[in-house]
């Protein structure tokens, strides 16, 4: 089974727990990508908070009624992909360079489910480098800043500033720039998260840790489901 075919499989899954008149946040990636597409294909009568300019662009395309968070403040559901799930169902997201947008859409939601294939279970968050959106303005103080964090935390790793095409800095839709932090495991991912939060200069990073109630995971056995407790 190819990795498309894993993630087609829990977009199909996911798609079962929309319902007609739900208010749905959409999200951003790949995965993310191919939930929407089925969304359209079923012509369900939902209405979509996307995350992102790219799943705006997608779903609109598709004839899927769409509104702003501030049109739907509270939403039923959101369904958005990952590049890591540990086995809490924290996440680390952002690869997309989304996860600001991501992250208000789902704490604006009663429900978050995530959908992905097997590769991006881990059994600790860190393989993947952690993305945090930082202000353009003052970049070296916050990479610093951050740097001391870390420190301080007895983590460690390269801080790589994210380029986008052109081999300019990526700009997030929000117009923030990304760090990616390469810091190996994470041993405690909700301390990181409160000190990365309260560092001046950074935005939002992408450690989403109980926000996710549910995961569907794409395998060659079908489609397993982890649940939070
Ligand atoms: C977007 O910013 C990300 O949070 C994505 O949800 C994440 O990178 C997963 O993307 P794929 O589904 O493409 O792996």
């Amino acid at each position: 089974m190819t990795p498309d075919q894993a993630k087609q499989l829990a977009a199909e899954r996911a798609c079962d727990l929309v319902q007609s008149g739900m208010r749905l946040g959409l999200g951003t990636g790949s995965t993310a990508a191919l939930f929407v597409a089925e969304l359209g294909r079923r012509r369900l009568d939902i209405i979509g908070v996307p995350t992102s300019e790219a799943t705006r662009a997608q779903a609109e395309a598709l004839g899927i009624r769409l509104a702003t968070l501030e049109e739907q403040p509270e939403l039923d559901l959101t369904i958005d992909g990952a590049d890591e799930i540990d086995p809490e169902l924290s996440l680390i997201k952002g690869g997309g360079g989304a996860l600001l947008r991501e992250k208000l859409v789902a704490a604006a939601s009663r429900r978050m489910v995530v959908i992905a294939d097997h590769s991006k279970r881990v059994e600790r968050l860190g393989r993947f480098p952690l993305p945090v959106e930082v202000v353009p303005f003052g970049l070296e103080t916050t990479r610093r800043r951050i740097q001391g964090c870390l420190r301080q935390l007895e983590l460690s790793g390269e801080i790589r500033l994210r380029a986008g095409p052109g081999g300019q800095p990526f700009m997030t839709d929000g117009g923030h720039a990304i760090l990616d932090l390469s810091l190996g495991e994470i041993p405690d991912p909700h301390g990181l998260a409160a000190v990365l939060k309260s560092t001046l200069g950074v935005v939002e990073h992408g450690l989403f840790v109980a926000m996710a109630s549910r995961a569907l995971i794409g395998s060659p056995e079908g489609v397993i489901e982890i649940a939070s407790n």
